[in-house]
């Protein structure tokens, strides 16, 4: 079949270079993108007089008619015809002869490519904020349901401090917040209109880019047209922001992943959000919290291949750029994957609130906050700290909690403590009194969940 580029070739392409060369296997998905922007394209053109106004109308009533067509999955795009630029550019002069000729006035598929790569990702952005902000509803949802869930909480995977499963929810709120903020910024920066940097070094056509960019709703046009043509800096970054999405589903996943094994026993997947093994009969494994940190890895590899292909590339276009495609592609696929079935799953886990309160009480987790009776008593806290040491080894060598001591084995260690002691180092007091901003006091906590609720109401 003959190329639309053909013209200085004497020998047809190998089969083989069509199939290797090709990208409309995956670049297909920007048929919308495509399209709207040729619309655009054409629209200027005739507005500007560089193709007659019939043509231009032309144009752009068989570019929707293709559109529909395609929508419809009555067009079977080609190999051979290479991207889905030329593979629409071919159909239009196929439908429209001549004047399907002039639409590519002025333009090149550099800039053109450039055009339907920033759409696209501005539009699958957009998707993935809406669904960072449902996971962050129903972190908020289920937050309110266990501010007096009591549960240890840890450094280094060791009983530290006890917090609540609100509190512990609501941190990843804070995540996905920035997530969300973080993938806004990158949209924004995408938000720039490449169409009329050409080639490489713009052209001579007296192109209205502002008009171009205000028909496709872009903010601004890029200012230098070799830069235009050859930033994927935009594809990365989104990549960065999808990696660290990614990286803040997987912690969480790893968490519910301990939690469900009989160590922990925090939580049970529901069994339609888990799986069971062919061999062992008693299994229920949570596989989807598994896949989800599994497909982390998988995202983060892009993000590295990105960066890889773009590091030696000399300015502008070089077509190793294609390789952009596949990897920003399965990154938005996997976070699109991911998002929803994790909002499900934690939704409908079985929370143990009896096991997660036990886990609270082994581990001495309420010793900072005898060592904290004690400073409030008087003891400066390095000392308090070296009492409590003590108090904890007596306590590990007859397998009691500190809240099991009895009046008089306090006494031993310190004569200020009282028997008020009891109350100050209960669970619900080492949470509670922690009222300062950002703790797991119950009223911090569901300030903070009012707090996240104007902020989601206010995304609507
Ligand atoms: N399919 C190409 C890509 O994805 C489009 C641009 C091709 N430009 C070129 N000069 N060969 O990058």
């Amino acid at each position: 079949m003959a190329k639309l580029w053909g013209g200085r070739f004497q020998k047809s392409t190998d089969k083989k270079v069509d199939d290797f060369n090709s990208s409309i296997r995956f670049d297909k998905r920007m048929y919308k993108q495509d399209i709207k922007g040729s619309i655009a394209h054409a629209a200027m053109l005739g507005k500007q007089n560089i193709i007659p106004r019939e043509d231009s109308d032309k144009i752009i009533a068989e570019l929707r008619n293709i559109l529909s067509d395609i929508e419809d999955g009555k067009i079977e795009f080609e190999v051979d015809a290479e991207d889905i630029h030329m593979n629409i550019e071919k159909i239009l002069i196929e439908r429209i002869g001549d004047a399907g000729k002039r639409l590519h006035t002025g333009r090149s598929r550099n800039d053109q490519v450039a055009l339907d790569m920033r759409m696209y990702l501005m539009d699958e952005t957009a998707d993935i904020e809406e669904m960072l902000i449902d996971a962050m509803n129903t972190l908020v949802d289920l937050a309110a349901e266990h501010t007096e869930t009591i549960m240890p909480g840890y450094t280094h995977l060791q009983k530290a401090q006890p917090v609540t499963f609100a509190h512990h929810l609501m941190a990843y709120f804070e995540m996905f917040k920035r997530d969300l903020s973080r993938l806004r910024d990158c949209r924004a920066r995408t938000n720039v209109m490449p169409l009329g940097s050409g080639a490489l070094a713009g052209t001579t056509y007296p192109l209205d880019r502002k008009f171009v960019a205000e028909q496709l709703g872009f903010d601004a046009v890029t200012a230098n047209s070799l830069d235009g043509v050859s930033d994927r800096d935009f594809v990365i970054e989104l990549a960065s922001c999808l990696s660290i999405v990614m990286m803040h589903l997987s912690r969480f996943s790893e968490e519910l992943i301990l939690w469900s094994s009989n160590e922990f026993s925090f939580v049970e997947p529901d069994d339609a959000y888990s799986t069971g093994s062919s061999i062992m009969p008693q299994k229920k494994n949570p596989d989807v919290a598994e896949l989800i940190r599994g497909k982390t890895g998988r995202v983060y590899g892009h993000l590295m291949g990105l960066l890889t292909t773009m590091k030696g590339i000399p300015l502008a276009y070089n077509k190793d750029m294609q390789e952009d495609k596949e990897p920003i592609f399965d990154a938005i696929d996997t976070v699109k994957l991911c998002l929803p079935v994790f909002c499900d799953m934690i939704a409908t886990m079985t929370v143990k609130k009896e096991n997660m309160l036990k886990g609270s009480k082994g581990g001495f987790t309420n010793a900072t906050d005898v060592a904290d009776y004690l400073v409030k008593k008087g003891l400066p806290f390095r000392e308090a700290h070296a009492v409590v040491g003590r108090m904890v080894f007596y306590a590990i060598e007859r397998d009691k909690s500190l809240d099991e001591l009895s009046m008089s084995e306090f006494r031993e260690f310190s004569d200020i403590i009282e028997s008020d002691i009891y109350d100050a180092i209960s669970m619900e007091t080492c949470v509670n009194d922690r009222k300062v901003i950002g703790g797991p006091a119950k009223e911090t906590v569901e300030k903070a969940i009012r707090k996240a609720r104007e902020f989601l109401d206010r995304q609507e």
